[in-house]
């Protein structure tokens, strides 16, 4: 890879709380320092670059013109469907950007599950038609990776197996990298041996909780969601939310806000 040219990327905020970047810069395999500076040529990203304002946008259209078809699209957050105005970069809206610059894309990923489905914006009712990007983008391509946010390591892998490979990973029909989410949160949980053994905490302050054991009847979305949470977990593979004792909300899964109750205790 070092000897190869940077891949162009454009990464683009829409409608988001920034927190996947959040989650992209603690990436420790590989290092997010060294993705940025060796493997892509990040020409925009509103968090982490340098230019603002006009002279930012630039340097998008330029990376467009001058890249067309080898560029590689980066967004994260979802995209208002209603009054363009939700949503407006240098006065344009976040659709017509979007459109725009995954026309002469050569991949398009969509980080998070506001990029992948919409996410808490588009929870009922939904004021600004909030949509995820393979919805306004049909018949174009779109490597999904859901998560709110994301694994670090599966935001910097998959963009890392992209470059390598000049492919994308191999995806399922949703548009997922199967290496992160083929398993259910269930498949590989910790907690899952008192699962198979019927020993559930009942409530959050019971001593079934404090043994550990399953958290299924506190509202666990952990046997309907498909993530690696429990194999790569957080923090350097410190932890993830089932293990510190939280019930999985499915927050790889579309539309999960509204699959709810989150709590059932
Ligand atoms: Fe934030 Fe979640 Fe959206 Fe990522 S998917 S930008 S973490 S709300
Ligand atoms: Fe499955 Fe959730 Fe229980 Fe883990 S805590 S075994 S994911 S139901
Ligand atoms: Fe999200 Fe559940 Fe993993 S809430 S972080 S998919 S354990």
């Amino acid at each position: 890879l070092e000897n190869q040219p940077r891949p162009p990327v454009i990464w683009r905020h829409f409608q988001e709380c920034t927190c996947c970047s959040e989650s992209l810069i603690r990436a420790s395999h590989p290092l997010v320092g060294d993705i940025i500076l060796d493997m892509i040529s990040l020409d925009y990203d509103e968090l982490l670059m340098a230019p603002s304002g006009h002279r930012a946008e630039e340097l998008a259209a330029r990376t467009m013109e001058t890249y067309r078809g080898q560029y590689i699209l980066c967004v994260e957050g979802s995209v208002p469907t209603g009054d363009p105005a939700y949503c407006t970069i240098g006065g344009r809206s976040a659709l017509d950007i979007l459109r725009e610059e995954a026309e002469g894309a050569a991949a398009v990923i969509a980080y998070g599950n506001c990029a992948a489905w919409g996410c808490v914006q588009s929870a009922n009712p939904n004021p600004t038609g909030a949509s995820g990007v393979p919805a306004v983008l049909r018949g174009k391509p779109v490597i999904q990776v859901p998560g709110c946010p994301p694994i670090a390591e599966v935001i910097a892998g998959v963009v890392v197996h992209l470059i390598s490979f000049g492919r994308p990973p191999e995806l399922d029909r949703q548009g997922r990298p199967l290496a992160f989410y083929r398993k259910r949160v269930h498949d590989t949980c910790v907690r899952r041996a008192y699962f198979d053994a019927g020993l559930f905490a009942e409530s959050f302050d019971d001593e079934g909780y404090r043994q550990g054991w399953c958290l299924y009847k506190l509202g666990c979305k952990g046997p309907t969601t498909y993530n690696a949470c429990a194999l790569l977990r957080w923090n350097g593979g410190t932890s993830y939310p089932i293990q510190s004792g939280h019930p999985c909300l499915g927050c790889s899964a579309a539309g999960f806000w509204d699959q709810g109750p989150f709590y059932t205790k």
